[in-house]
This record gives structure tokens, C-alpha cells and sequence, in this order.
């Protein structure tokens, strides 16, 4: 066992148990800091933090690892399923033929949203952004599933985990196809997750729509690869908005409020409009350069990551799903090579190198859903489809675990300090 850490200010002395995980780096625990030495922490963007305990995912971001409960992400995408990945990360295992058939059964039992909750799809402007939609929509079905909304009945939770895991691709095709003015579709619960999805957002009431194996394993892959990533930026809103014990289907809207930004979610939308930007292999390097120029705020989106200071090991299986469909699709889409290029230019780039910026797992995914057809307005949706799983996951964990307490910072304050009022009358 590690020693204590020791910490001195103004004379007073504090011991902090340093705790171990069953890997990963270990932690000052710092939770009597305050009333031992009456100072805080100063931590914006939470890079020294960890703000939980947690048993889901692990991340190394210097050797470019990421486990799902143990299993490395690579053979998760090559061998696995969503659902099956969904299980996983819910219950901690991967299931056994009677746990899978149990689990599908009940996912695909709630892939129905209540017909009213179509109607609040009309409220919204035809152009409105999807995730505008999702955020509204999502936050809406608190309102219509009360029997799953008690957070302390475990049974509950998993009613609510399972009918937002199950309604989000419903919710998404149905933002989509009220973008284009055509028809919602009924789910089709013989279909696959990702099979379903590409139906309902593709297909049409008129003729049938042919699934090609080639898309939906693609789209699986895609779903895999985004379910859970450790204390991200919207998995914490997640947590947070839940620590005060909020209503399940609020706190998921709140994630995908947080996921939307351009430097988490919407970074594949971003991605892959700059690739488009760029057009041709060519012009890269002037892209690069401005990348590089402290006075231009252009970034290489799809570039860099919080954790991770390696390959994103992501983004390499992203890079081999979009090879192979557009390979097997037959497009010839300049922006493929266009994303290869840049990448081989940035990663023997002195800057690039010195700031350990690599591809993450958006700088391919654009590439992919383009060729399955989505807009770009799209791609963060379907990431909000997948990491809903990770969220419900995380939230679960939060609502079980007995260290859990309203989220709840302090901050440096450096604002103005006493001053009295003085009437309107009275400013200058
Ligand atoms: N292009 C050019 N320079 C960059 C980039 C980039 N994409 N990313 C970071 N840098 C530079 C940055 O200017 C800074 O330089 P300096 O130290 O000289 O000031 C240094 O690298 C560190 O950057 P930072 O912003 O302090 O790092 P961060 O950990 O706060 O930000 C990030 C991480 C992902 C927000 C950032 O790398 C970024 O904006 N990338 C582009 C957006 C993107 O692709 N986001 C998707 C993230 S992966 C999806 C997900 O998990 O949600």
C-alpha cells in the first residue's frame, strides 16, 4: 500500500490516503482537504480529477488502450454485437446465450415510442439540427414514462435503461425523416439494432428496404466503438445532472446537450466538413499551417484528445470500417484519401508530434456514416444513440454506489468583494 500523500499549508499538516485501482494511476483522495487545511483544489477542465470510482472503462491514453470492462475495443468491434456490448457495459459481462436471447428480447421490446410523442416532433422547425430535436425529445419522455421514473427501485432503472437504449434509434431516424418531410417508420423488431435503425431512418412506408450486410455491419462497428468512454465531458454532465437525483431520461438529455459541442460529439461533424474543406490532398498544407498559427483558431478537428497522447485506438479500427465500405460500397470518395494524407503529414510533423496529437476516433467516423448516407447534421446523433449506453451505464453506477453525493465544485472566486447598493439614482 502507497504511503500517504502529505500536504503542508500555513503551518497545518494533512495526510491523504493515496487509493489504488486495479490498474491506471492512483489517487490522492483529498475529500478532507478542505477541513483539515481550509484550502481547495483548482482544477478547471478537471485534468488532475477523478471524480468517482468506477468499474466500466478503462483508458490508458499514453499507450492508446480502451477496455469495456476488461475486454480491448478492437475485439469487441471485430467479434462482438451492440447489444451485446449494451449487456456488457450495463451488467458488467458478456452474456450467456440465455442472458443474450433475454436481453435482446427485452431492448427490442421497447424500441416503440408512445404515439403522442410524435406529435412534439411538429413543434420543431423542418430545418431545426437533430440534435436540437434529441435534446427535446429525449428530456420529453420523462414526462411520459412515469412507471420507470422511481431512481431508487433497481427495477425501475433497469426499465428506464432499457427503453433508452431501445427508443433512441426511433427518436433519431424520426428527427431525420422529419428533416426530409417523409414519413415516420414503425420499428421492425425482427431487424438487428443497427439493422432497425438504418430501416426506419432509410426506409420508406412504399417499398421494402433491403438491408446490405456490408452497412450494417459498419454501422455496429460504429455503434461499438462510441458506447462508453470513461469521465468524458458529457458522460460527467450525465453523472452530474443524476447526482441530484434528476429524472433518468433529463439527465440523458443533458448528455447529449454537452455531447453536441465541436470538441467533443460534434468533432465528427466538424471532421468531416474540414476534410471536405480541404478537398484535395494538395491544399493540406496550408491547412496544417494554420493549424499550427497561435493566431488562428483553426483546429485539425478529428486531431487530438484529452487522454489519449497516442493512435486513439478508435480511430484505427474506424480507419479499417471506412476502407472496407467504401471499398465494398465502390465509392470513390477523394475524401478518404484526402483523411489519409493528413494524417501521415500531421504524425511526421515536428508540432504535431511535440503535442503527441493523433487522429481520434471522429476523424474517420464522418468518413463512414457519409458513405452510409447519413448528413452531417446526423453524425452526432447517431454517437447520442450509441453513447447512451455508456451514460445509463454510468448513471446506474452512480444511483448504486453508497459513496455517491450531489456533484457540487467550489470555485476561486476573484470577482468584486463587499460593496454596498447605491440606488439608480445615485450611479454616475
Ligand atoms: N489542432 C491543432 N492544435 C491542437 C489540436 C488540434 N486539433 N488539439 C490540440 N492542439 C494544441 C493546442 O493548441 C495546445 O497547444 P499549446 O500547448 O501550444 O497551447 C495543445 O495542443 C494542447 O491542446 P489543449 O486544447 O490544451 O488540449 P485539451 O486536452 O484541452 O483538448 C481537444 C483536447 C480534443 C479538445 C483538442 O485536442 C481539440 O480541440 N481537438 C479538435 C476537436 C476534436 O477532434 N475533438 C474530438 C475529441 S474525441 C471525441 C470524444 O471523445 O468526444
Amino acid at each position: 500500500m502507497t504511503e500517504p500523500a502529505t500536504f503542508s499549508v500555513d503551518g497545518k499538516t494533512g495526510n491523504y490516503p493515496v487509493l489504488a485501482g486495479s490498474v491506471g494511476p492512483e489517487v490522492v483522495d483529498i475529500r478532507k482537504l478542505y477541513a483539515q487545511t481550509g484550502r481547495f483544489t483548482y482544477d478547471p477542465g478537471f485534468t488532475s480529477t477523478a471524480a468517482c470510482e468506477s468499474k466500466i472503462t478503462y483508458i490508458d491514453g499514453d499507450a492508446g488502450i480502451l477496455l469495456y470492462r476488461g475486454y480491448p475495443i478492437d475485439q469487441l468491434a471485430e467479434q462482438s454485437s451492440f447489444l451485446e456490448v449494451a449487456h456488457l457495459l450495463l451488467n458488467g459481462n458478456l452474456p450467456n446465450p440465455t442472458e443474450h436471447a433475454d436481453f435482446t428480447r427485452n431492448i427490442t421490446r421497447h424500441t416503440m415510442i408512445h404515439e403522442q410523442l410524435a406529435q412534439f416532433y411538429r413543434g420543431f422547425r423542418r430545418d431545426a439540427h437533430p440534435m436540437a430535436i434529441m435534446c427535446g425529445i429525449v428530456g420529453a419522455m420523462a414526462a411520459f414514462y412515469h412507471d420507470s421514473t422511481d431512481i431508487h427501485d433497481p427495477q425501475q432503472r433497469i426499465i428506464a435503461s432499457h427503453r433508452l437504449i431501445a427508443k433512441m434509434p426511433t427518436l433519431a431516424a424520426m428527427a431525420y425523416k422529419y428533416s426530409i418531410g417523409q414519413p415516420f417508420l414503425y420499428p421492425d423488431n425482427s431487424l438487428s439494432f443497427a439493422g432497425n435503425f438504418l430501416r426506419m431512418t432509410f426506409g420508406v412506408p412504399a417499398e421494402p428496404y433491403i438491408i446490405d450486410p456490408v452497412v450494417e455491419d459498419a454501422m455496429e462497428k460504429l455503434l461499438i466503438l462510441q458506447a462508453d468512454h470513461e469521465q468524458n465531458a458529457s458522460t460527467s454532465t450525465v453523472r452530474l445532472a443524476g447526482s441530484s437525483g434528476a429524472n433518468p431520461f433529463a439527465c440523458i438529455s443533458a448528455g447529449i446537450a454537452c455531447l453536441w459541442g465541436p470538441a467533443h460529439g460534434g468533432a465528427n461533424e466538424a471532421a468531416l466538413n474540414m476534410l471536405r474543406e480541404i478537398g484535395r490532398p494538395e491544399r493540406i498544407p496550408e491547412f496544417i499551417a494554420r493549424a499550427k498559427n497561435k493566431d488562428d483558431p483553426f483546429r485539425l478537428m478529428g486531431f487530438g484528445h484529452r487522454v489519449y497522447k497516442n493512435y486513439d485506438p478508435r480511430a484505427k479500427v474506424m480507419a479499417g470500417v471506412a476502407k472496407t465500405i467504401l471499398d465494398k460500397l465502390g465509392i470513390d470518395d477523394p475524401i478518404f484519401d484526402v483523411a489519409r494524407e493528413l494524417e501521415h503529414i500531421a504524425l511526421n510533423d515536428p508540432y504535431f508530434i511535440d503535442k503527441k496529437l493523433y487522429p481520434n476516433v471522429d476523424f474517420y467516423s464522418g468518413v463512414v456514416m457519409s458513405a452510409i448516407g447519413f448528413p452531417t447534421s446526423m453524425f452526432t446523433v447517431l454517437f447520442a444513440i450509441s453513447r447512451t449506453v455508456g451514460w445509463i451505464a454510468q448513471w446506474t453506477e452512480m444511483m448504486e454506489d453508497p459513496e455517491q453525493k450531489i456533484g457540487r465544485p467550489r470555485q476561486l472566486y476573484t470577482g468584486p468583494t463587499h460593496r454596498d447598493y447605491v440606488p439608480l439614482n445615485k450611479r454616475a
